[in-house]
This record gives C-alpha cells, structure tokens and sequence, in this order.
C-alpha cells in the first residue's frame, strides 16, 4: 500500500493531466517540471510522473541525480510505488522514469494505469510527461490521465500531429483541456493563437515564448522557474500555473536596469 504519510497525508484525489504531442521536442518535459514546480510554489501538492518510458529525462531538468527506484522498477513489480517516489525543488513530488535499456524492455506500460489510480490519491496536481506520437505506450499515457493538454509549437505540421493526439485522446475519453503554445516566435510563418484554436477545437492555455534561458536553465540543472523566475518564459508557465489552479497571480515588474546593476555588485545570486 502507498504510504500518504509520505507525501505530506494528502489523501484528497487530485486532478491528473497528461501533456502529449504528436511530434517529438515540442517542449513536454519543459512544462511538466516547469509547472509541477510552479504549482509547488504556489502551495499545491504536486506529483509528476515521467510517463515517457523511451525518453526519460524530466529528473534530469529537475536536477534530480540518483535515483535508484524508478516507475520502470515499479511497472516491472520489482519495487514499491512509495520507494520511486522523490522529492524535488519546492517540494514538487517526482515519479522518474529509468534510463538503462534493459529496463526499458522489462516496463509494461499496462500496469501504468493502475499506478496512476494509486498515486492520483495523493495530490492536487498530477502531472504526465507523455511521450510523442501514437504509439501503443503514448496511447497509454493518454489513458492514464483525466484530462489532456496538448503542448504543440505553432507550426501547421505540429498542429495537425496535435488534432491526431486530441481525437485520440477524446476516444479513450480524456477529456481535452486545451493546448499550450510553445517556442513562440511570432514570426509571420507560425500560425496564429485563434487559428490554432479553430483547427484544434481547444482553447489555448498558454503562450510560450522562445527563450534561451529554457536551454541555460536544464544545462545547469536547475528548473526555470526557479533559476530564472523572470524569464519570459518562467513568466508563462507560471500564469498557466495560476490559471490551472484557479489562483489570481500578477508577474513580477520588469527589473530596471538601475537595480539589475546593483544586485550584480552587491548581492543576489544570478549566474
Ligand atoms: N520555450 C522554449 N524556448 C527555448 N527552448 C525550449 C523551449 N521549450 C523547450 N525548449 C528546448 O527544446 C528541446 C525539447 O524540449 P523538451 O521539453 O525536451 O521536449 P519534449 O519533452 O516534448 O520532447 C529542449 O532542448 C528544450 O530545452
Ligand atoms: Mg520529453
């Protein structure tokens, strides 16, 4: 049995949302740990699981390094849920995926649902990082959460693997939320905010823009919201935290350059 003890006597069932993609890279895993923290930080209890049995890599964005159990020893009945369950920054509870092949082989994605059932007991926020496509492993991390989220960048190629993953995930019965639009440049090229909507028949939840600081935060391990809070695009995850959890929240003022200078010289950590 899992012991609720261990993650703070929760016992309420939480909402479980899983974030999919057609297309591989199209910034899951960014926004899995990046709201799984802000959420955490806004003082829900939050598990995210890294779903994504091919690409496990969520603990590594966490900065979360030895991690024994993973959900591939749990899915293979060779360890306890409780023992694969570790605590990251702010407090966000992470469930990782393992990167050693031969694991990958002995994971069965079936027992995947009903480990969710189990976990979905223990929090406010149950996050999926899931993996791309349409495999039959994709397919199962749609199955597993209540509701979905697509997170798509704003090219047509993208959205139309985007609607593939929807109606999929309407089958099964998952009920679609709406997308997250990521790596937003708002070159002519992409398309707009109201036209994805049209072809997805979802609201857009979020605006993501480009930023580097995406990139500099998961080479230093250490999750954007919390490396870089005022990061433009910290600034969006943490609005889609907010809206998610119903929590009126208004981003910080952009620093003057006066003062950026003076905490450089006389404080703060910002390397
Ligand atoms: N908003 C963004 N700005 C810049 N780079 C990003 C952004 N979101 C994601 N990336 C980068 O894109 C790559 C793929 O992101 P990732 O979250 O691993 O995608 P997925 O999980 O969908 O495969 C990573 O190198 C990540 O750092
Ligand atoms: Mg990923």
């Amino acid at each position: 049995m899992v012991s609720t003890a261990k993650i703070g006597g929760v016992t309420v069932e939480g909402r479980s949302i899983v974030f999919a993609s057609g297309k591989g890279g199209t910034g899951k895993t960014t926004v899995v740990a990046n709201l799984g923290v802000a959420l955490a930080q806004f003082g829900k209890e939050v598990i995210v699981i890294d779903a994504d049995i091919t690409m496990a890599n969520l603990s590594l964005i966490l900065g979360m390094e030895d991690i024994p159990v993973t959900l591939h020893d749990v899915l293979a009945r060779e360890a306890d849920l409780r023992d694969a369950i570790y605590e990251g920054p702010a407090g966000v509870k992470v469930i990782p995926g393992g990167l050693s092949l031969e694991k990958i082989k002995k994971a069965k994605p079936e027992r995947l649902r009903e480990l969710i059932r189990e976990i979905s007991q223990m929090g406010d926020f149950i996050l999926i990082d899931a993996p791309a496509g349409l495999e039959i492993t994709s397919v199962t991390a749609l199955l597993i959460g209540k509701e979905l989220i697509v997170v798509t960048n704003p090219e047509i190629s993208a959205i139309t693997d985007s609607l593939k993953t929807k109606l999929v995930a309407e089958k099964l019965g998952t009920l679609p939320l709406g997308a997250v639009l990521n790596r937003v440049t708002n070159e002519k090229t992409e398309l707009t905010k109201e036209e994805i909507e049209a072809i997805l028949e979802v609201p857009v939840l979020a605006i993501i823009p480009e930023d580097p600081e995406v990139k500099r935060a998961s080479a230093y391990g250490v999750p954007l919201v919390v490396k870089n809070p005022t990061s433009p695009a910290a600034i969006a995850i943490k609005q889609l935290a907010a809206k998610l959890a119903g929590i009126r929240w208004q981003p910080p003022e952009p620093e003057s350059p006066i003062k950026r200078v003076f905490r450089a010289l006389f404080g703060g950590k910002r390397r």
